[in-house]
């Protein structure tokens, strides 16, 4: 089975065995089979944060359990939504019922079932803020299980199902807290400016939403003409004495205060300082107005992208002494 239309990266790769499923039911028959228990296994959504750089030789269970309800109570609204649902049309959803929280991260591509396993986040929201719950079915067991917030252990692009609970479990449903009264998360600059220039002073969701879907079509390629899995690689978190060395060199450095102390550099920053924004090399390259995503300008291989990541890394590291790291999974 061919997988290019499975990932935005628009690799050309094949599974050996590929399998849908539309509910529980399903993917407690697909792991009841035998089959299921002798192959390598790969849990797929939009396919929208991995990079395949060969064949894969087991079975894919591309997850496309849909549906979204919600309950209102007073001014509290719990939105439920399947783990196949596209995540902007949840987002379309929610902003079009007047349900504040989910706004900001407008146009984020992949599936809700695939939002809490690196903790999605933009414009100053991450999908920890409107997280209430999800259900995951446990591989080994078969039981569905429900996880909540605590549980979930998030951190920047990251939770405990990339970690303790790796390959364990699947999300097959996903609960959010969201609101009927918006409390509007928009000191992120590029929305503040992109509300001015449209003189909104007083911001609803959907101006909210329309903005940074705006500003997203501006920066970001469509993954629909020019294969890419968004940022490829994470903004690095590092010390503040690291911090001090590097700022003392480069004092135009892009960096935003975190917890602890540390610090965030822009990886965008860092990158296009080193002369690749815009870069093309070979079928591969980086996107013109964002040097942090990585795009298949057509026929790339995944190795080829890959390798090229692998020069970017390495440049990076000369140049500033900072180690990136793949946000994007390698297969
Ligand atoms: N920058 C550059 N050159 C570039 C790109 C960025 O100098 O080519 C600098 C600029 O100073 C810019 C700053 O980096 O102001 C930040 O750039 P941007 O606002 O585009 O955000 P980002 O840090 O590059 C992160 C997320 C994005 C998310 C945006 C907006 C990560 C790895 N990426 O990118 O998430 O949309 O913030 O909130 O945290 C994704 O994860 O796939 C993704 C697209």
């Amino acid at each position: 089975v061919s997988l290019k239309s499975y990932n935005t990266f628009g690799i050309e790769v094949k599974a050996r065995y590929f399998v849908a499923v539309a509910n529980e039911a399903e993917l407690q028959a697909v792991f009841a089979d035998p089959l299921a228990k002798t192959q390598k296994l790969l849990v797929m959504g939009g396919g929208s944060n991995m990079l395949f750089t060969h064949d894969f030789d087991g079975l894919v269970v591309k997850m496309d359990i849909q549906g979204i309800s919600h309950e209102i109570a007073g001014d509290t609204v719990s939105v439920s939504a399947g783990g196949g649902v596209v995540w902007n049309d949840l987002v379309n959803y929610c902003v079009s019922h007047g349900f504040a929280g989910l706004e900001n991260l407008s146009l984020i591509p992949g599936t809700v079932g695939a939002s809490p396993i690196q903790n999605i986040g933009a414009y100053g929201v991450e999908l920890k803020d409107v997280f209430a719950w999800c259900n995951a079915f446990e591989i080994a067991t078969g039981q569905i299980k429900t996880f909540s917030y605590a549980d979930c252990a998030f951190s920047y692009r990251d939770s405990v199902f990339k970690n303790a609970l790796k390959g364990q479990y699947i999300i097959t449903q996903v609960g959010f807290n969201l609101s009927q009264t918006a409390q509007l998360h928009t000191h992120y600059g590029a929305i503040n400016a992109e509300l001015e220039k449209r003189n909104i002073v007083d911001p609803s969701i959907a101006d909210v939403s329309a903005v940074v879907s705006h500003i997203r079509v501006s920066k970001l390629p469509d993954p629909k003409t020019i294969g890419n899995a968004g940022s490829f690689f994470k903004n690095p978190v590092i010390e503040p004495e690291q911090f001090e060395g590097l700022v003392q060199k480069f004092p135009e450095v892009v960096h935003y205060p975190v917890a602890a102390g540390k610090i965030k550099l822009a990886a965008g920053w860092l990158i296009e300082q080193c002369g690749f924004k815009g870069m093309v090399v070979g079928r591969t390259g980086t996107w013109k107005n964002q040097a942090l995503v990585l795009v298949n300008h057509g026929g790339a291989s995944g190795q080829e992208v890959y390798n090229f990541s692998e020069q970017i890394i390495q440049t990076v590291q000369a140049k500033f002494g900072v180690v990136l790291e793949r946000e994007v999974n390698i297969l």
